[in-house]
């Protein structure tokens, strides 16, 4: 193990993509802060939880300022995904998916961003999607989030360049996590349908390993072969 004394915080760190880079970040010496609703599925591996439902826009300044996470690298990760076409939603469930995949990390950039800059370094990774690449039937709300993620990206990294703040985007396709468990479909069965959350982390450790004048800014995964079933 190295020490690196640097710290990370990542949301939607209590399964999946963020529970796996956070294990891989403490295994390579970072101090990680993780923010998700319910921790308590999770073995204790030394990250320090925070219970927070990042949906509740209203309270999120407050909750970040009281907290004061620390963050070299500040992972954005949380989300959630629902399909169907946009008549089957809900206005809240509309809401809900924008401001959880999308607005809270606004929120999250506008905490950290100033902090960053008068540090003069830090890291930003965002999770988004194959659904950030390509609209898809069903995907009208969820690559609506994901796509606005991308441009997000792109803007971020030029107006942070002149502040040694790096970055990146990485748009995983399906990925073998909690994800599926509430949807309808899922990868066929077969490790040829599916990135394990460890191949995600691992690539979101090669970004953050390049030296610091480079960028990985955007990184697409996706398994060997891609087929879907209807549960
Ligand atoms: N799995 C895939 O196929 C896939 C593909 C491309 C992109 N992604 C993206 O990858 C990211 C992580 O997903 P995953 O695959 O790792 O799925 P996951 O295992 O379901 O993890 C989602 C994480 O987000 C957290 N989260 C969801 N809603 C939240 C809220 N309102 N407040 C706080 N935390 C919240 C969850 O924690 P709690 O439930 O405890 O709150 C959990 O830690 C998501 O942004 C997803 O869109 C996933």
């Amino acid at each position: 193990m190295s020490q690196n004394n640097k710290s990370a915080l990542i949301t939607g760190a209590s399964s999946g993509i963020g529970l796996a880079t956070a294990k891989q970040l403490l295994a390579a010496g970072y101090s990680v802060s993780g923010i998700a609703r319910d921790f308590s599925d999770v073995e204790t591996i030394g990250m320090d939880t925070h219970s927070f439902d990042l949906s509740k826009l209203d309270a999120l300044p407050s909750f970040l300022k009281q907290a004061n996470l620390p963050a070299d690298v500040l992972i954005l990760n949380a989300g959630y995904g629902q399909f169907g076409g946009i008549e089957q939603f809900s206005h809240a469930q509309i809401r809900k998916m924008v401001d959880t995949n999308l607005v809270s990390h606004f929120y999250l950039l506008k905490h950290y961003l100033p902090i960053f800059k008068q540090r003069g370094h830090g890291d930003i990774v965002l999770i988004g999607s194959e659904s950030a690449l390509q609209g898809a039937r069903a995907g009208a709300v969820y690559c609506a989030t994901k796509f606005a993620l991308r441009g997000l990206a792109q803007s971020l990294r030029a107006d942070c360049s002149t502040s040694n703040i790096r970055v990146m985007l990485v748009n995983p396709g399906p990925v073998d996590s909690d994800f599926f468990d509430q949807l309808d479909f899922a990868p066929q069965l077969g490790n040829e349908f599916v990135i394990e959350p460890e191949s995600v982390a691992q690539a979101i450790l090669h970004t953050l390993a390049q030296p610091r004048n480079v960028v990985v800014d955007e990184i697409n995964l996706q398994p060997i072969k891609r087929s879907f079933r209807k549960k």
